[in-house]
């Protein structure tokens, strides 16, 4: 059984987190994946559609503490909206719940200055780690006192750096910069992925696009539509781009809205122009009409087919990249082949 320094920093059965997915509700999601042995993700940024942020994150707490008997995490942008409003949630909710304060054990939090939240994530007692596109974030994030970091490279879905460092360059060098453990993100899907992920000195990893395009992510009316995860499973490693957002750019889906989205970015089209395209796109996403819908999604959506079972995927992985693990070893000590 594959055992990381993540699964006891964690308190999780494998080195496997699922991503917040912002303007998603993954509250299902991340049950299905604390469920399977894994680290589940309330995604808070952007989720409210309806309904207050503060109310809305501590029912989602309640709801997954009711549902599993694992760790969790929230998930957080710290420039995102209400973002405040939904920290004060988590650490209201650990105040007043015991079993919450055990088991919501980290928050994750990306896309702006960690030290903003810093001080009243440490003062509630939770875990703190921060998303990274870079080493100069990796060794800020550890300055605010993080308890690990996810080196999220720029072939992953939503958010991504405005410099482009690439999974396979980013994680070594967040490795080799700080001493926390590192949890490599952005273009994993399967075992090999994992176990390449160890090579590089990582403790796990982090994916938001295999978990997008789960079966329980479309079922039961998830927030995934079943024709835009159908239409999904066609993209090739080439069907994503990179468009402006409010928080940064952004890697969708290649479909006619991204390329509009593209197309206007790079016309200097008003970003006025350019957010209500998106919006209504979020709206077409779950209407899963496939030409206008806006959908942040991963480079390696070009290597995922099928809407597999959240613990199948975990299973899977597992199984994979133990046996990718074993195998490598015969290279040891061999003739070269
Ligand atoms: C639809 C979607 C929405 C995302 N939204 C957020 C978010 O709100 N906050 C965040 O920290 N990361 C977000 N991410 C990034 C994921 O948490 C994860 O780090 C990323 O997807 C990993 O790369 P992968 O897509 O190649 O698996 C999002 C990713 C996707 C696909």
């Amino acid at each position: 059984m594959l055992h990381t320094a993540l699964c006891d920093l964690l308190e999780i059965e494998h080195p496997i987190i699922q991503g917040g997915m912002g303007p998603n509700d993954t509250t299902d999601l991340a049950i299905a994946v604390c469920r399977a042995g894994g680290l589940g993700t309330i995604s808070s940024s952007g989720a409210d559609r309806a309904g207050d942020a503060y109310e809305n994150t501590r029912r989602r707490i309640q709801r997954v503490k009711a549902a599993t008997d694992s760790t969790f995490a929230v998930n957080q942008v710290i420039k995102g909206i209400e973002a405040q409003d939904r920290i004060r949630a988590v650490v209201d909710e650990r105040r007043d719940d015991p079993e919450v304060r055990r088991r919501l054990k980290v928050v994750i939090t990306s896309g702006g200055n960690p030290a903003v939240v810093a001080p009243a994530l440490r003062e509630s007692g939770v875990l703190h780690i921060q998303v990274v596109p870079t080493v100069y974030h990796a060794r800020k994030a550890v300055q605010c006192g993080c308890a690990a970091v996810v080196a999220e490279g720029y072939e992953s879905g939503g958010h991504v750096a405005y410099e482009p460092v690439h999974t396979q360059v980013l994680v070594p060098a967040v490795v080799d910069a700080v001493s926390v453990p590192v949890i490599a993100a952005g273009g994993f899907a399967d075992g090999r992925g994992l176990a390449a992920a160890l090579a590089l000195g990582a403790v796990g990893i982090q994916m938001g696009t295999r978990f997008y395009l789960s079966r329980e992510a479309s079922q039961d009316g998830g927030f995934a539509h079943p024709a835009v995860q159908g239409a999904l499973f066609q993209a090739r490693e080439t069907d994503t781009l990179v468009v402006p957002g409010v928080y940064g750019p952004n890697r969708h889906w290649r479909n006619a809205r991204g390329t509009e989205l593209a197309r206007l970015a790079a016309a200097g089209a008003p970003h006025e122009e350019i957010e209500h395209l998106k919006e209504e796109g979020l709206e077409a996403k779950l209407a899963g009409d496939l030409e206008r819908a806006a959908v942040p999604i991963g480079m390696v959506v070009g290597r995922i087919d099928q809407p597999v079972a959240v613990a199948e995927i975990i299973a899977r992985i597992l199984a994979d990249a133990e046996q990718t693990i074993a195998r490598l070893q015969q290279h040891v000590g061999s003739p070269v082949v």
